[in-house]
């Protein structure tokens, strides 16, 4: 029985928690990191009486779950926004009344309601426990008098993992029920029989696995393996997740001292988020599934997920929702289905849809018309999918489950409904925004019995397993490789592949006549490039921006739509940020963040002011923080992206002299020679040109490494290494020059050669195994033969290790 508590005792308690607040802000930043056996924690002082780990970044203590309804719980302290990492019984929040935690005499933590009820316990009991304790790390702790850990709360996460926390075989990550909810949800991580790590939806109706990509029947094409069964996965503080699968990938800012957590979200995916200080928020640094509607399970039975851009659920022809707020429950026929033989059916289409798994029956080569009565025979079928691969291959389906819609998915899928069945308005789709659309637990109150899962209505997923992998590599035929997609030709449309990114950004179509007022009628020009001229202007809220006019765009409205949406999603503290753009008519600009220091050049070149010449530490950060840039677009992004024109003119510095990537993506807007080759003329600037440009080769990710190599080399030397010299009467770069003349000294000139090729103006002051470090590493990014240049993500690391 709980206690439910007047209404009008809330605002005076939080009042008087508030103001208790200020009075006892002082006392806070000497708070305690542990309580020892017979202490407690109370409810009633959640502000005040919380454990804080010694380096300040984690609390440990109530939380707010709802009006009057706390849990136990542990969060990052660094700023108002907690970010809770772990809660004890997630499903049973307390009363905001006389609930407390108490480490017993016993040895055991207790969480008790109002009423004295116990809601979660550790299992300690009689192991000597002498104190809880929370650890820098996250960990909350019980430790002995000879301070062995006796019981953490890092074996029993909820939705997220924290760097240095094991995720083993015996842990699992599930979702939160909704986006700011703790309350479990139907998604989970975990490791499956043949010790392979899995992302599964586990609704009430039905359960699915939707990563690694199901399609793949072997796990090894996607390069993970069944063999290790040892069932460990680790995120470490530099940001890698490594996993005994070989599920390995890192932080697109991987480095140490940047906070992280890798969380499994209320709508399925798994992200890996950091703590960006500038900004003081959580980017994305990484994520399992960038195209959203991959998730199995977003819209329930009969549900299409669909791009409108951002993801969004519907019901299809003939269906209508089965629950106005929660999308789990789908769509159900507006008809009755029956196996009457008399019954007349009818086919409706729709295009460019699929539903995936649940087929009845499979055929390679079959005709429209055979794969139609193949559906209207079996009483069981409820549609059909046809035409996957351009032979016509056909599916009938049992069951309609994971729906979604993408303008690149090839097939059609075709709805079995009754003849008599009123369709003519099937544009009324009742879509509704995937972010609210689950079950609404935002007024939450103390009391626990309304949280109790119904565990009943859950399906098992073991059979299921058996299921899935019987199911042939559909999609497999159409995974692309990632450079594809900058070299093709036809373009596909792509904008509205990814709707999870348009919701986190702020990206934003602005018309003509605001960015000219602006730019004060494009007053301020801060550089004139290739692809237009760039102005400084400022925003209706104030914030500083580059607008960028773009000269010859000969692309159509929505093409260009799709392109720098693309752009826009590319989110990296490395890359310049696209806030928006404008298309009006002929006019195409590209709003950018303004970037205070101005590009790399001025400062390596213009000898005019020596003020303003960088120092070592500063030079390493930009030559880190560029291949960090590059690498993520050349291997992390949603889309890969090669830059195509790498130079100290496109690489901007901050405040910090932290560099960031300018231009990139353009070489798909600047389409300049438009049929022939795809590259027909080049984008690239002399000097910074891989041989294969002019050699008329493959252009791959190489080129870019190639011109990061003569900019790192000039960072070194703070020359213009693509500028011509003459010797004996011989043209050549200086970077041919400089090249042999690192070659001679290395070969006769034992170890001080460093120091002779250096740039002068430094006087000496730099770090000589960094130094060497950076000039082998610029060396071998040049080299004529590409396939003996490092790839991007090789060389972060060789510049992390000497970091
Ligand atoms: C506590 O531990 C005992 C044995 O170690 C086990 O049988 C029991 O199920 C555990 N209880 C909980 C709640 O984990
Ligand atoms: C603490 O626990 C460890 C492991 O259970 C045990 O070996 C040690 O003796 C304990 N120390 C004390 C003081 O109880
Ligand atoms: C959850 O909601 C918050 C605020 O409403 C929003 O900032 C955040 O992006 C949402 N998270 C996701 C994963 O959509
Ligand atoms: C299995 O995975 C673990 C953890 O990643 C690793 O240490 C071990 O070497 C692997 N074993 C084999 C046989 O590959
Ligand atoms: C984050 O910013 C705060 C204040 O702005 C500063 O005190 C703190 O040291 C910074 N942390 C890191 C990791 O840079
Ligand atoms: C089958 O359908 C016909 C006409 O639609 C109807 O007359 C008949 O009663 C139905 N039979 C059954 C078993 O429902
Ligand atoms: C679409 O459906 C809604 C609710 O079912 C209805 O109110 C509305 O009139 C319909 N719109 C059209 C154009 O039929």
């Amino acid at each position: 029985m709980r206690l439910p508590s007047p209404p009008a005792i809330v605002p005076l308690s939080l009042l008087f928690s508030f103001t208790f607040f200020l009075c006892s802000s002082f006392v806070l930043s000497a708070s305690r990191n542990s309580i020892y056996r017979g202490a407690s924690l109370s409810v009633e002082d959640h502000v005040s009486d919380v454990l804080t780990s010694p380096d300040q970044s984690f609390a440990c203590g109530f939380y707010q779950v709802g009006i009057d309804a706390y849990s136990f719980s542990i969060w990052f302290a660094h700023s108002n926004i907690k970010t809770v990492v772990w809660t004890a019984n997630r499903d049973q929040p307390v009363n905001g009344r006389s609930s407390r935690v108490s480490l017993h005499r016993d040895g055991t933590m207790v969480l008790t309601d109002v009423d004295g009820s116990i809601v979660w316990s550790t299992n300690t009991t009689n192991k000597n426990v002498d104190k809880a304790e929370l650890l820098d790390t996250g960990n909350l702790v019980l430790k002995n008098l000879s301070g062995d850990i006796l019981w953490q709360s890092f074996d029993y996460p909820t939705d997220t993992l924290l760097p240095g926390q094991p995720f083993t075989r015996r842990t699992r990550l599930i979702s939160a029920m909704a986006n700011g909810t703790h309350v479990s949800g139907y998604f989970t991580l975990f490791f499956d029989n043949d010790n392979v790590l899995r992302l599964a939806y586990d609704g009430p109706e039905f359960s699915s696995l939707y990563w690694p990509n199901p399609d793949y029947t072997n796990v090894f094409q996607l390069g993970r393996t069944k063999y290790n069964s040892s069932r460990t996965a680790l995120l470490d503080v530099m940001g890698r997740f490594s996993s005994s699968d070989r599920t390995n990938f890192f932080a697109s800012d991987m480095g140490s001292g940047i906070e992280r957590r890798l969380t499994l979200d209320y709508d399925g995916n798994l992200r890996l988020y950091s703590w960006d200080n500038s900004t003081a928020s959580w980017v994305v640094s990484w994520l399992a599934l960038p195209r959203q509607c991959d998730i199995h399970g977003l819209c329930g039975r009969n549900g299409v997920c669909t791009y409108t851009p951002i993801p969004k659920c519907s019901c299809p022809p003939g269906y209508e929702r089965s629950d106005p707020v929660d999308w789990n429950k789908g769509c159900k026929p507006k008809f009755t289905r029956t196996c009457n033989q008399t019954q007349q059916f009818k086919f409706v289409e729709l295009p460019y849809t699929d539903f995936w798994g649940y087929d009845l029956d499979y055929q390679e080569q079959s005709s429209l018309e055979h794969c139609r009565e193949l559906c209207r025979a079996k009483c069981s079928c409820e549609a059909f999918v046809f035409g996957l691969n351009g032979v016509g291959a056909c599916y009938t389906k049992a069951s309609l489950f994971n729906g979604r819609k993408a303008p690149s998915f090839p097939g059609t899928i075709y709805l079995k409904l009754p003849k008599s069945l009123d369709t003519s308005e099937p544009s009324n789709l009742t879509i509704s925004d995937l972010t609210c659309g689950f079950s609404k637990v935002g007024n939450q109150v103390g009391s626990s019995n309304m949280y109790g899962k119904d565990n009943k209505g859950r399906t098992r997923w073991i059979y299921l397993y058996s299921f899935i992998y019987a199911i042939g590599a559909i999609e497999s035929l159409f995974i692309a490789s990632g450079w594809w997609c900058l070299f093709r030709r036809n373009k596909v449309k792509i904008s509205m592949e990814d709707g999870y990114r348009a919701i986190s950004s702020q990206f934003k179509k602005f018309t003509y006549a605001e960015l000219k007022k602006a730019t004060k009628n494009f007053k301020e020009e801060l550089g004139r490039g290739g692809s237009g001229s760039v102005y400084k202007g400022v925003l209706e809220d104030n914030r500083v921006v580059a607008v960028k006019k773009l000269g010859d765009v000969i692309q159509g409205e929505e093409e260009f739509w799709a392109e720098v949406s693309m752009i826009g999603r590319v989110n990296h503290m490395n890359l310049v940020r696209m806030w928006g753009f404008c298309t009006e008519k002929t006019h195409r600009l590209l709003v950018y963040e303004y970037v205070e220091n101005g590009s790399l050049d001025k400062h390596l070149f213009s000898s005019s002011d020596r003020s303003c010449l960088l120092n070592w530490k500063e030079r390493f950060r930009i030559a880190l923080g560029t291949a960090k840039g590059l690498a993520y677009l050349h291997h992390e992004c949603l889309e890969w992206v090669v830059h195509c024109d790498v130079k100290p003119e496109n690489i901007l510095l901050d405040s910090n002299y932290e560099p960031k990537i300018a231009d990139f993506g353009l070489a798909k807007l600047s389409q300049r020679g438009q049929s022939g080759s795809n590259f027909s003329k080049i984008r690239g600037t002399k000097g910074y040109m891989a041989p294969e440009w002019t050699l008329n080769l493959l252009i791959t990710a190489k080129v870019d490494v190639y011109s990061y190599g003569v900019v790192l080399l000039e960072i070194v030397k703070v020359i213009r290494l693509s500028d011509w010299v003459v010797v004996d009467g011989e043209h050549e770069t200086e970077l041919t020059r400089f090249l042999r003349v690192v070659k001679e000294k290395i070969e006769c000139g034992g170890d001080s050669w460093i120091e002779d090729i250096l740039d002068p103006s430094l006087r000496g002051q730099f770090n000589k195994k960094q130094a060497a470090a950076m000039v082998e590493v610029g060396i071998s990014c040049v080299d004529e033969d590409k396939s003996k240049r490092p790839t991007m993500d090789e060389v972060v690391k060789i510049l992390l290790e000497i970091e």
